[in-house]
């Protein structure tokens, strides 16, 4: 067939079909036809068809059909996600084709998830009217569609009730008349839609004692005090472990405090580390402790000596009776 045939009877239909829908009452039951005109950016689907019929019932298919442009030369669709009434920036003059709007169970713009809005307004544009309520968009996470609620009042979206969350997981979201802020919680660092943990142990300035240790948490950070020193970790005190009230040296021990222990010394007569202490028996040490006319007895911390008989003076040396007298 001659293409000018095909052109002449593809517009007579389409004239037909306009003026027979055109008829139809108001309300949107069915699709209504704008001859020469069509709208733009917002085709997500095409379809070869001999007839604008057969577009209108692939249209009532699919849930994201709002409308369609019929290009006449090449018997061909394009279905819209959009409506002029949303979008009538878009909708401009076309010699070859004609816009169809969805008349017939049109699904509301933001009602489904396949079939996002990108602002309040829009959805008012292209329902005539709508109440405030939990809608879809595509406009609050790239490449997502997200239910929130929208204020038809003034047109805000609340992006921080959203389905699926736009700050980060540490940050607090506070909705703003257009927009929304993300803070980081404390102990984290970021813009706010994406927060790092701060590492509090290796800050310049230290957060715990210079007796405790550091310990790095999520969001937090754990200072304990080191063995010896007593506090809360972001201030630790020495601790008086000579002063506690169970010994920590041996009872015949000395005591002596330091910054973060103690030290524990043998008395004179005893050996051993401090915590355990041993009597020393002097009377059986290497090196005689008494006069060698003595007889040495060992005691718990120190030793007698005792001049033999016959002998006198203080132990540690005793001198024969007999050469005094004979003196
Ligand atoms: C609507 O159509 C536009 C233009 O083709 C497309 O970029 C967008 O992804 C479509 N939206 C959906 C939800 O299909
Ligand atoms: C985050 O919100 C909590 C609870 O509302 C509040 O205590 C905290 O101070 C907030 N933090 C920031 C950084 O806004
Ligand atoms: C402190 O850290 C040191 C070295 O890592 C470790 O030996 C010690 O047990 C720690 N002390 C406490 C109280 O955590
Ligand atoms: C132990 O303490 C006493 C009394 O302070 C002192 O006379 C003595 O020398 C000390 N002994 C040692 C081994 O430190
Ligand atoms: C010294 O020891 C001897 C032998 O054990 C004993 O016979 C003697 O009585 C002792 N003398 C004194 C003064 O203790």
């Amino acid at each position: 067939m001659d293409a000018r045939i095909v052109l002449r009877i593809s517009v007579l239909v389409l004239l037909l079909y306009s003026a027979v829908t055109q008829k139809c009452p108001a309300g949107g039951r069915s699709e209504s036809s704008i001859v020469g005109w069509m709208l733009r950016g917002h085709v997500y689907d095409t379809l070869f068809a001999e007839l604008p019929f057969t577009c209108a019932f692939k249209c009532r298919e699919d849930n994201r059909c709002q409308s369609f442009n019929w290009i006449i030369s090449v018997l061909m669709c394009e279905f819209n996600n959009r409506t002029k009434e949303a979008r009538p920036e878009d909708f401009i003059p076309n010699q070859d084709r004609s816009y169809y709007r969805r008349g017939l169970q049109r699904v509301p713009l933001g009602s489904i998830q396949e079939l996002p809005a990108e602002t309040c307004d829009e959805i008012k544009r292209s329902e005539g009217h709508a109440v405030s309520g939990k809608y879809w968009f595509s406009t609050i996470k790239s490449g997502t569609s997200v239910l929130a609620y929208c204020n038809m009042e003034t047109n805000d979206i609340d992006e921080c009730g959203a389905s699926s969350p736009v700050c980060d997981i540490n940050a607090n979201c506070s909705n703003t008349r257009g927009s929304y802020i993300c803070t980081c919680r404390a102990g984290y660092t970021g813009d706010g839609k994406t927060c790092q943990d701060i590492d509090e142990c290796s800050a310049s300035s230290p957060v715990c004692d210079i007796n405790a240790n550091c310990s790095n948490t999520r969001g937090s950070y754990i200072c304990t005090c080191r063995a010896g020193y007593t506090g809360d970790g972001k201030t630790c005190q020495d601790i008086d472990e000579c002063g506690a009230s169970t010994p920590v040296c041996d009872i015949n021990a000395n005591c002596s405090n330091t910054r973060g222990s103690y030290i524990c010394t043998c008395r004179a007569g005893y050996t051993g580390d401090g915590k355990t202490c041993q009597d020393i028996d002097e009377c059986s040490a290497s090196s005689l402790v008494c006069d060698i006319n003595a007889n040495c007895s060992n005691t718990r911390g120190s030793y007698i000596c005792t001049c033999r008989a016959g002998y006198t003076g203080d132990g540690k040396t005793c001198q024969g009776k007999i050469k005094v007298d004979f003196l």
